[in-house]
């Protein structure tokens, strides 16, 4: 399996924070906030990893995570020309990388300490598909994906940012895809925000009644508010402190 880490965008909700820095490099706790996914990555056993982000930031990735040696694996750098295009448009920029592997997405900004390494070892087996991970949370669902997902892990339903959600889990930002995924993007329009969007690419899987889901037990999407930021320094230093993480 190959993975690809989005670190793009303008993070215009942390500015001033992310005025000159990429929100992907600000401190969570003692590491970037990038840290988190690529050695979730490492945990998994993901040996080669490509890092999409704006032309203007680039150079910055590379001098911080060089070729990935230092995490046993090898880094390749992608420019994302459209910070506004989605995360199902960041996607297809993996097209040629995965040379028909299925692939592992984390959003840069996820924080989490789950082991992906068992779904990774189960994915490459089952080889056809998509993977949603989620997470019972209370939650604004006007801020994420809401999956409804049945006892055997089978994904019922999956609606972006819903007025009245069919249940309390939330699409976290980690996601696995067999290769159809380049011809399901090709196939999408933008949303009414004009991003291509993760959950209409997931819903496609849904449609084909190829999509599960797995509950992870925490997670904080640190790059969305200056609330969420500081929840995820305090969370991790709390978690380092306990010996947890
Ligand atoms: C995106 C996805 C949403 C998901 C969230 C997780 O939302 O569209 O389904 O729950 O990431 O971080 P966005 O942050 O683009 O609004």
């Amino acid at each position: 399996m190959q993975g690809l880490i989005l670190a793009g965008g303008l993070a215009t909700r942390l500015r001033p924070l992310t005025m000159v820095t990429n929100k992907h490099l600000l401190p969570v706790y003692d590491k970037p906030m990038i840290y988190y996914p690529i050695e979730a990555m490492q945990k998994a056993g993901i040996k080669e990893v490509l890092l999409t982000t704006g032309g203007e930031s680039i150079a910055q990735f590379a001098n911080l995570l060089k070729s990935g040696e230092e995490f046993g694996m090898c880094m390749y750098y992608g420019v994302q020309s459209n910070p506004k295009g989605g995360i199902a448009d960041a996607i297809a920029l993996a097209e040629e990388f995965t040379h028909d592997e299925p692939l592992c997405v984390i959003l840069g900004d996820n924080i989490f300490d789950y082991n992906l390494k068992p779904a990774v070892e189960a994915f490459e087996k089952q080889k056809v598909g998509a993977k949603v991970f989620g997470i019972h949370m209370k939650m604004d669902a006007k801020q994420y994906g809401v999956i409804e997902v049945d006892d055997t892990g089978k994904v019922l339903s999956i609606e972006e940012k819903p007025e009245h959600p069919k249940s309390d889990i939330a699409q976290t930002g980690i996601y696995m895809y067999d290769q159809k995924v380049f011809e399901y993007i090709k196939k999408l329009s933008p949303s009414a925000r004009g991003e291509l969007e993760v959950t209409d690419l997931n819903n496609m899987y849904l449609k084909d009644g190829n999509l599960t889901c797995e509950i992870i037990d925490w997670w904080v999407d640190a790059g969305t508010s200056y609330d969420e930021l500081l929840r995820a320094n305090n969370q991790v230093a709390e978690k380092m402190k306990k010996g947890l993480v």
